[in-house]
């Protein structure tokens, strides 16, 4: 009973936001592929929005973004992000990245210090370095960056945190996190996610950003401490991979230069263990549910079949109810509005209100600690220590 009361004050709080149309904000996309059309979607359904610029670095590729998403009078000769930006009269109040990872750092640095305020796609960036870059641009800049973690929104993963903030799970020592695909390394429009130039990390930061941000948002971001990591790439590097060979494409073998599974044990500030796994491919259903253990309850998350940073079923907290050993099922919220949406109206409304990023560099900076860290253990062969330099 309880818990329907809370989701209704959830639901309620949802429906009552409204948009001020008055003042629109001018947006410009960098990067127009296939999350940009997501992007898109989302951003045409504000009121207060005008979307004024775009770009991408293949020639034609923005013009024929704008004119099959239908939007009119966008300018879009530009050869690449600093020529867009450098372009002041288009008093752009904010920018969305949608480019491949390598490219995430870079115009983000650029876009904020010309004092503009970004949205960027995830994983926040490659390395840790990138990553400390873009946060200290921010701070000089004052303006507002948001990483793009949509499943933030999401009504579950924020219950995740209520119960994990309400006490319920007592101290928590201990979490086991990740899943990932059997057969899902991602090519569908080509080579971006699996090519070193571009994607840099694999599913080390593809999905399994996600899952450290579900739980490590959780618990309130500590800090980590060390790692030890691994990697590999069976599965991409094979060209015997059924859907490269599906798909026509076992050269993609060759092209394959990240990961396609990484593993790690990590030591996080108040003596959390955290236990991650996550693959692209693997010849298993899932390497196991997310779990929190709690010195008075544990919750499980079953892991999704295709992890795209949801809640895969009702979730489960094992508690004692007058010393006896307790299951509670946490059924799933159904949320009826769209991730992306969300992801979007949060951006713009901290712009106008003048309010924090909807999820700030701070904590993401940590997200990047842990993926930065398991790359470079797992090429070490040994547990470092992670050390995130001062903003
Ligand atoms: N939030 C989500 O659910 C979600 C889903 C898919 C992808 N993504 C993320 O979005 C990013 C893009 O993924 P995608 O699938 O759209 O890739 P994509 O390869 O389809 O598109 C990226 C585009 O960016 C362009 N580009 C790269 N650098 C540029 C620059 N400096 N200036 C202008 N254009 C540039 C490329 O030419 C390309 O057209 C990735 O980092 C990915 O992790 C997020």
């Amino acid at each position: 009973m309880a818990l329907d009361k809370d989701l209704d004050a959830f639901k309620d709080v949802r429906e009552t936001k409204t948009v001020d149309a008055t003042k629109k904000l001018r947006i410009g996309f960098i990067g127009c592929g296939w999350i940009a059309g997501a992007h898109m979607r989302a951003f045409k359904k504000q009121p207060d929005v005008e979307i004024v610029a775009g770009c991408d670095l293949i020639p034609g590729k923005a013009a024929a973004f704008f004119e099959k998403n239908e939007v009119e009078g966008v300018k879009t000769d530009y050869a690449s992000h600093k020529e867009m930006l450098d372009d002041e009269s288009l008093n752009l109040d904010a920018v969305t990245i949608c480019t491949y990872n390598r490219q995430h750092a870079e115009p983000a640095i650029y876009a904020l210090k010309k004092g503009i305020n970004v949205l960027l796609e995830k994983p926040f960036t490659v390395t840790l370095d990138e990553a400390v870059e873009v946060c200290r641009a921010e701070k000089e800049s004052g303006k507002l960056l948001s990483i793009g973690f949509q499943p933030r929104m999401d009504a579950n993963m924020k219950m995740i945190k209520k119960i994990v903030e309400s006490g319920e799970l007592g101290q928590v020592y201990y979490i086991q996190t990740g899943g990932g695909r059997r057969r899902g390394i991602p090519f569908p429009y080509g080579t971006t996610f699996i090519e070193d130039k571009t994607a840099g990390i694999g599913a080390l930061g593809d999905i399994g950003c996600y899952s450290l941000d579900m739980v490590l948002n959780a618990i309130g971001y500590p800090k980590p401490l060390t790692v030890s990591g691994y990697k590999s790439a069976f599965f991409g590097k094979d060209p015997n991979y059924p859907p490269y060979v599906k798909a026509g494409h076992p050269e993609y073998a060759e092209k394959f230069g990240v990961d396609d599974f990484a593993a790690a044990f990590v030591r996080l500030e108040g003596g959390i263990i955290l236990d991650f796994r996550i693959a692209w491919a693997m010849n298993l259903d899932t390497p196991g549910d997310t779990i929190i253990m709690g010195t008075k309850a544990s919750l499980r998350i079953p892991s999704t079949e295709c992890w795209n940073g949801s809640v895969g079923g009702p979730m489960t907290l094992y508690h004692n109810v007058c010393g006896e050993p307790t299951k509670t099922e946490i059924p799933i919220i159904s949320m009826k509005e769209n991730l992306f949406e969300l992801k979007v109206r949060t951006f713009l409304d901290a712009i106008k209100e003048g309010t924090a990023a909807p999820v700030p560099s701070s904590q993401i900076l940590y997200n990047q600690a842990i993926i930065d860290g398991i790359a470079k253990s797992a090429e070490a062969g040994r547990e470092i220590e992670i050390e995130i330099p001062e903003i």
